[in-house]
């Protein structure tokens, strides 16, 4: 998504593979804990879990071939942020190779430490900048009993979020996923993936998907979720809602969702930003940003779908109709980014919420970052990494630029 595990174009990087590290050396139930080395694969945590009794709460389209060293380096959100975090929250410990060949080694799982800096979380998001993550310990969870998955039709971004609060308080804490479709996003899957269909009948400007889980047998919670959203639509506040009946039909609503990107990509290219405001405010984002890049860029079409519930959505702009996307792109891209960062910031939002900085943020990560953090940033780099040698270019850009080859 970024280019962080894209080397620079000078022809000197070594690139390193972890994947032969691929045990998983230990599995504790008594502290809900797991250690597994770099290459392993994520799905492989899933089903160590479930052979415990137990869960991995992290999970991702690309939970087949995704790694757990790349799923810490990049801080890997995935389906689940909005009940369990994202891989930052799951991290109890973590072994790494500094830059200088010292082994950090600090894989115990405690659930408390106070001993100055959280070292381990420095490795977490850091792209391989300080270092090499070679092993982790992994926070579990007890095992998912039932899982229900709906979508819901709705007219409005706020009308998802007030709908989000009130299953908050109907559920516990039960609601895993809450992602928005808006329309246009929906008929681009319809469109361009074979297979798919219409989650709803009517056609609402907004959708959602939305899961909950629950680790204890006998509480219905099919029954509970079916009985909230009857009440919204009584309300007036849901327009149409379907729940799924079968594991069968789930996959299939979430199918719809995590095939948005790939329907877009074959619509033509867009100007991607992956961004997150306080959750609060995003229902005003996404309807006044839109609607400041369409009046700024005449032509364009705005489209934010995505991880509603965590603040975080994919800010997405295309290109006017008739226009070569590819070469509207490399002309307006730029200004169009810049347009919607400074808005980002603007609303106390960061320009990258789970795709990370890589080569093709780091220009902007720099321009619109205040000093402050810029400075520690620097400081933490020099000070881990005072040779500049793990994963240059990536997070800071080099002096010389990013050199994407
Ligand atoms: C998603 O949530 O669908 C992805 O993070 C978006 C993307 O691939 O651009
Ligand atoms: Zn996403």
């Amino acid at each position: 998504m970024v280019a962080g595990a894209v080397p620079d174009a000078s022809g000197r990087a070594l690139l390193l593979s972890l994947r032969r590290m691929n045990r998983i050396r230990a599995i504790s139930p008594g502290d809900n804990a797991l250690v597994a080395e770099a290459g392993v694969i994520l799905s492989h945590v899933h089903e160590a879990a479930a052979a415990a009794g137990l869960r991995f709460p992290l999970s991702l389209g690309a939970k087949g071939s995704a790694t757990i060293g790349g799923l810490i380096s990049t801080n890997a959100g995935g389906t689940q942020v909005l009940r369990f975090g994202p891989m930052r929250a799951l991290l109890l410990g973590i072994e790494a190779v500094l830059p200088d060949g010292t082994i950090f080694e600090g894989l115990s799982p405690l659930r408390k430490d106070n001993r100055g800096y959280d070292l381990r979380q420095l490795f977490c998001g850091a792209e391989g900048t300080l270092g090499v993550v070679t092993a982790a310990t992994l926070r579990l969870v007890p095992a998912l009993r039932q899982r229900v998955v709906a979508w819901v039709g709705l007219d409005s971004p706020q009308a998802a979020l007030d709908l989000l609060r009130r299953l908050d308080q109907r559920l516990g804490e039960s609601v895993e996923a809450f992602e928005l479709v808006p329309l246009v996003a929906l008929q681009l899957v319809l469109h361009h993936i074979p297979g798919t269909r219409a989650p709803l009948a009517a056609d609402c400007p907004w959708q959602v998907l939305v899961e909950c889980g629950s680790s204890v047998d006998g509480e219905d919670l099919a029954t509970r979720l079916a009985a909230a959203l009857a009440t919204e639509m009584q309300a007036g506040r849901v327009v149409d809602a379907v729940i799924a009946s079968s594991e069968a039909q789930a996959n299939a609503l979430w199918h719809v969702r995590e095939n948005i990107s790939e329907a877009e990509r074959h619509d033509g290219m867009a100007a991607k930003h992956d961004i997150s405001v306080p959750v609060s405010d995003m229902p005003r984002f996404v309807i006044e940003a839109a609607a400041a890049v369409e009046a700024r860029f005449p032509g364009v079409r705005a489209i934010a779908f995505g991880h509603l519930g965590d603040g975080n959505v994919h800010f997405n702009v295309r290109a006017p109709i008739g226009l070569d996307s590819r070469d509207w792109l490399a002309c307006e891209g730029e200004g169009i980014t810049a347009f919607v960062d400074d808005l980002v910031v603007a609303a106390g939002g960061s320009l990258s919420a789970e795709h990370g900085i890589g080569q093709i943020k780091a220009a902007e990560f720099v321009r619109i970052s205040d000093p402050a953090r810029l400075a520690m940033v620097r400081a933490i780099k020099q000070a881990i990494d005072p040779l500049g040698i793990m994963n240059p270019g990536k997070v800071l850009p080099l002096a010389s630029g990013p050199a994407i080859p």
